[in-house]
């Protein structure tokens, strides 16, 4: 444990516009993307862009605009309309990495933003698991 464990990721990274410039950063990357484009709303890049905005702010201890304009997060389900595999999640993650690594120096918050992400996209797979037990 630190002194600093009063202080929220959120305000260490500065607040909404880190997530902001985050999440616009990330989704240079989808529209981009050969794989993922095609699965994110045409007309609604920017809505996207800031629900995702919103959310990781919330997450990492900022304001709850998400949960009032939303809801409750329940983002399994929320992506299940959404075939995700290996693939798409290792495109997101190269998304997101690559918009982490352009706000962040190496260290500990690029470390613990990683280190939730990539659990996190992987728990967002709805598809193409290995049998696990015979049938
Ligand atoms: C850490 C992992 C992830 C987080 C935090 C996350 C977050 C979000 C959020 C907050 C939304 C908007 C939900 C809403 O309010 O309606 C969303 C939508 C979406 N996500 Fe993810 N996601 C993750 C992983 C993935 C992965 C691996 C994929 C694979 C392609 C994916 C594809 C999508 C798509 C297609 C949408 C719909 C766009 C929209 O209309 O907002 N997400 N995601």
């Amino acid at each position: 444990m630190s002194d600093n464990d009063d202080v929220t990721v959120y305000d260490a990274v500065g607040g909404m516009p880190f997530f902001e410039r985050l999440a616009e950063l990330f989704y240079v990357g989808v529209k981009g993307d050969p794989v993922l484009r095609p699965m994110y709303p045409d007309d609604d890049m920017e809505g996207a862009q800031r629900r995702l905005a919103l959310f990781l702010a919330q997450f990492w201890g900022g304001p709850t605009t998400y949960m009032e304009e939303r809801g409750h997060p329940m983002l399994r389900a929320r992506h299940m309309p959404f075939p995700i595999g290996e693939a798409e999640r290792d495109r997101w993650l190269v998304c997101i990495a690559a918009a982490v690594e352009e706000l962040t120096e190496p260290g500990e918050i690029r470390e613990l933003l990683m280190g939730y992400f990539v659990p996190a996209a992987d728990a967002m797979r709805n598809e193409g698991f290995q049998q696990t037990r015979p049938s």
